[in-house]
């Protein structure tokens, strides 16, 4: 693991910003626990984002829906189809397909590679070198070289020639794009969470089912049970976002919504996951905003590149080092197959730039969807456009989709590495110490003020839990701290991101006068206590 990384977990476990999940049994593996301080930080991030998408607009609605949902909706979105077919990933170009709908090849047919276009034969070429150690011959778009030598065997026929110089087990067909014979082996991919709606468990059916079917082979008896835990199942989404193609006309005509407009939603997705890495950034829980923005056919480059600048604002906002993130179109092979055009939203991570956000058009392919399967005439009447077909007035369409769709949690991890700092400085008794400091943005922070009484004697505390009640009552998030020395206290809260420390001392019973320790430049200056909220509040910019 990369240093930074190590930093990162390390202090957020010590600050109460991230945990292991069950960390006393041994740890769950890839799910963790927010903390005293996650908590409060992954919450600012949320009603940030919340903010910014749904108060702050007219043309925005939100939604809280339900985690489980009709399991039609999954058959509808394509999510569904991975539970119970074989699916067979292509090694080359990450196509994931179903083995029962590639195309086949027979004895002696050649393997022709088509690729898009001649960037991408180069690259494929390249990664096929790589990782099977055979150059084929690259003829503009199109590899060739490959052959089926019999039903598990395809070989590679240099200069085409008789004699394979290489061979490689052969699943019987090929990817369905770009026709590679390069595959893993067939598997049933579990990416949602299943579940069991009802109180009575299947255990009973599957037990007298498969008693009854002694004799079946393994696949017969796989769909035989498949059909019992498919009668009860449900599954936690791997998504916000198709909630709100489900309540899409819910939303529209109860709020009088007109075209364009969107509805967001924040909330946990699961997903099971084949690798979980670098502590939250891919884990199998985790939170998710997203937003669905409906929008004229046609209109969708617009309003893709509209809702891309816009988010990558919005990051950079709260950021120390707004250079840090960009954006990055997908290419063509990249795109989901609902979508026509898709930007990431990258951070430079410890270990590179990588996804934080996906701004996709997702065409009008997941509302055409629901409507065919559910029957729902999931489309939107334009009464000011004029029908060219019948040349009338008023426009029936189904919308197109752009959806920005940003991870809360992985936020939190960018949010933790933007704002980390180190600095050596002096102790009180002058030697060089490491001073960590987390410089959170103001709003992101999750204790806004510390108000620390300097000693606990001498009437100290009881002033300070007075200014302490000040905060509450106006809703600030601010902390009484009396453990440990003042110097001690100073650094917990640097490396909690507390932009500011109060400290009420012997002068504040003189002259009603507190310290202000600024967070970022450890500057402190003395101002009246009765005056600490409003002086807070400005410098936080919380008014
Ligand atoms: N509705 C579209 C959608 O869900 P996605 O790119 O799969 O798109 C959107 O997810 C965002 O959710 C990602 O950019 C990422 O920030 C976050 N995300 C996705 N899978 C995640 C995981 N396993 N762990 C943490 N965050 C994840």
């Amino acid at each position: 693991m990369n240093n930074k990384m190590e930093k990162i977990i390390s202090l957020a476990k010590q600050r109460g910003f991230v945990f292991q999940s069950s960390e006393i049994y041994g740890g769950l593996k890839s799910a963790y626990d927010y903390g005293p301080l996650g908590v409060e930080l992954k919450r600012n991030i949320m009603n940030e984002w919340w903010k910014s998408m749904v108060y702050e607009r007219e043309d925005i609605v939100g939604i809280d829906a339900s985690i489980i949902m009709h399991p039609k909706v999954w058959n509808a979105s394509g999510h569904l189809s991975g539970f119970s077919d074989p699916l067979v990933d292509c090694l080359i170009s990450k196509e994931r397909f179903r083995a029962d709908k590639a195309p086949n090849l027979g004895i002696n047919d050649e393997i022709i590679i088509k690729c898009s276009d001649k960037g991408q034969a180069k690259r494929y070429q390249k990664d096929i070198n790589n990782i099977f150690g055979i150059l084929l011959q690259r003829n503009g778009k199109y590899l060739e070289g490959l052959r089926v030598i019999n039903n598990t065997t395809f070989g590679f026929f240099e200069n085409r020639n008789d004699k394979a110089l290489k061979t490689f087990n052969f699943n019987g067909y090929v990817s369905p794009t770009i026709g590679s014979p390069f595959l893993s082996e067939e598997r049933q991919f579990n990416l949602m969470f299943r579940s069991q709606l009802g109180p009575v468990d299947s255990i009973g059916d599957i037990i007298s089912f498969v008693e009854k079917n002694k004799d079946l082979n393994s696949k017969k008896l796989r769909e035989g049970l498949e059909k019992i835990i498919k009668d009860t199942a449900v599954y936690l989404r791997p998504e916000t976002a198709q909630a709100m193609f489900v309540q899409f006309l819910n939303c529209q005509q109860t709020m009088s919504m007109k075209i364009p407009f969107g509805i967001a939603q924040m909330g946990k997705s699961f997903r099971n996951e084949i690798t979980t890495e670098h502590f939250i950034f891919r884990s199998c829980e985790f939170e998710q905003m997203e937003m669905e923005f409906f929008v004229e056919p046609g209109t969708q480059k617009k309003w893709l590149n509209y809702w891309r600048d816009k988010r990558l604002k919005w990051w950079k906002h709260y950021s120390n080092n707004p250079s840090k993130f960009i954006y990055r179109s997908h290419k063509k092979d990249e795109l989901a197959h609902y979508a026509d055009a898709c930007y990431d939203i990258e951070y430079e991570y410890p270990w590179g730039f990588d996804e934080l956000e996906g701004i996709a058009s997702r065409t009008n392919y997941d509302l055409k969807k629901h409507s065919e399967y559910s029957g729902a005439k999931l489309s939107y009447f334009d009464p000011q456009k004029i029908d060219k077909k019948t040349g009338r007035n008023g426009l029936r369409y189904t919308p197109y989709v752009i959806e920005p769709a940003a991870g809360a949690t992985r936020g939190l991890l960018v949010y933790l590495l933007d704002a980390y700092h180190e600095e050596i400085v002096k102790d009180a008794k002058g030697n060089d110490t490491l001073r960590r400091v987390m410089k959170l943005h103001p709003k992101l922070a999750p204790i806004k003020a510390a108000i620390l009484p300097l000693v606990k004697k001498e009437g100290l505390p009881d002033i300070t839990r007075k200014i302490v009640s000040n905060f509450t009552k106006s809703g600030i998030n601010v902390k009484y701290d009396e453990q440990h020395a003042i110097g001690k206290r100073y650094r917990r809260h640097d490396e909690a991101g507390t932009p500011y420390c109060l400290t009420v001392d012997g002068k504040t019973k003189e002259d009603g006068s507190i310290t202000i320790r600024d967070r970022n430049t450890m500057i402190q200056e003395r101002i009246p206590a009765d005056k600490a909220l409003e002086i807070v509040k400005k410098k936080l910019n919380l008014f």
